[in-house]
């Protein structure tokens, strides 16, 4: 199999941000408040998150909101999670718009209420012609879920004759998984102190540099995402190259031989 990166990057700022904004919960358990409260004031974190990648030219940022396990979850959290994304989308899709931000919404979200299925749909179809960043909130998301559905699409083809098993490639599942017209996420970042991908994009996460950090969601800012991409930027990324042949690579001369 051949391991051609797609374009030997070199950009010292990620194009494609990619975050689980963990941390609500505790965040609130620590102020003796309901742990919703913790989501809510998780909004105020994405806003400025949103705002400072718009500034600082990110093409693309997803947000990871809600994932296909935390319907696991006691069903008032889980009830009080969807009104605040409808909420959410209610008050903040015109900003965005006239931000140039174009929102889509990966996950299945055939599991949620009609009311916030039509504002989803609304709120892509306006800002659908953005060309700004694009913003990208994974609800009802899981990366098994996308790999499985890709697979479907795939496997459909096979069945139909119109695809033999032997054509499948790493490539063409690429195709056929979320964002597939995205750079893949440069940079990762989780809150809350746990260090694990917990069925987020598994599959677009192959070469994605992480970046962990203790501080609780809604305590997240401009300054710890300014940090997340220092350090992102002092990082050499190699792809399965050495370090010289990256080295000769990103100055633009030498071979990789
Ligand atoms: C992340 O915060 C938000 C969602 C998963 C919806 P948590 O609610 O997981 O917060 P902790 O991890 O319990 O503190
Ligand atoms: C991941 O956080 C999902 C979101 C932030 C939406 P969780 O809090 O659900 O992850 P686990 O359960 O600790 O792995
Ligand atoms: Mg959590």
């Amino acid at each position: 199999m051949e391991a051609e990166p797609r374009a030997f990057p070199d950009h010292r700022m990620p194009r494609h941000v990619a975050i689980i904004m963990d941390g609500n919960g505790r965040w609130a358990q620590q102020r003796y408040l309901p742990r919703t409260a913790g989501h809510r004031a998780g909004v105020t974190a994405v806003r400025k998150v949103v705002e400072h990648c718009v500034e600082k030219g990110v093409e693309a940022l997803t947000l990871f909101a809600f994932s296909s396990e935390n319907w696991r979850r006691p069903q008032e959290e889980v009830s009080v999670l969807m009104d605040l994304f409808l909420s959410t989308l209610g008050r903040e899709t015109e900003k965005l718009h006239e931000n140039r931000v174009r929102l889509r919404i990966i996950g299945d979200r055939s599991a949620f209420s009609p009311q916030l299925q039509e504002k989803i749909a609304a709120s892509e179809a306006l800002t659908a012609g953005n060309s700004g960043m694009s913003l990208i909130v994974a609800a009802n998301y899981g990366g098994r879920w996308d790999i499985l559905n890709a697979m479907r699409t795939l496997a459909a083809q096979i069945a139909a004759g119109s695809l033999r098993a032997e054509d499948l490639t790493e490539d063409l599942l690429s195709r056929h998984v979320s964002l597939a017209d995205l750079p893949e996420p440069d940079l990762f970042i989780r809150t809350g102190g746990d260090q694990r991908i917990s069925n987020f994009m598994l599959w677009q996460l192959a070469y994605t540099e992480l970046f962990f950090t203790a501080t609780l969601w809604p305590d997240f800012d401009e300054q710890l995402l300014d940090q997340a991409f220092a350090d992102f930027a002092r990082r050499q990324r190699r792809f399965g190259y050495t370090g010289e042949q990256v080295e000769a690579l990103s100055s633009g001369h030498g071979d990789i031989s």
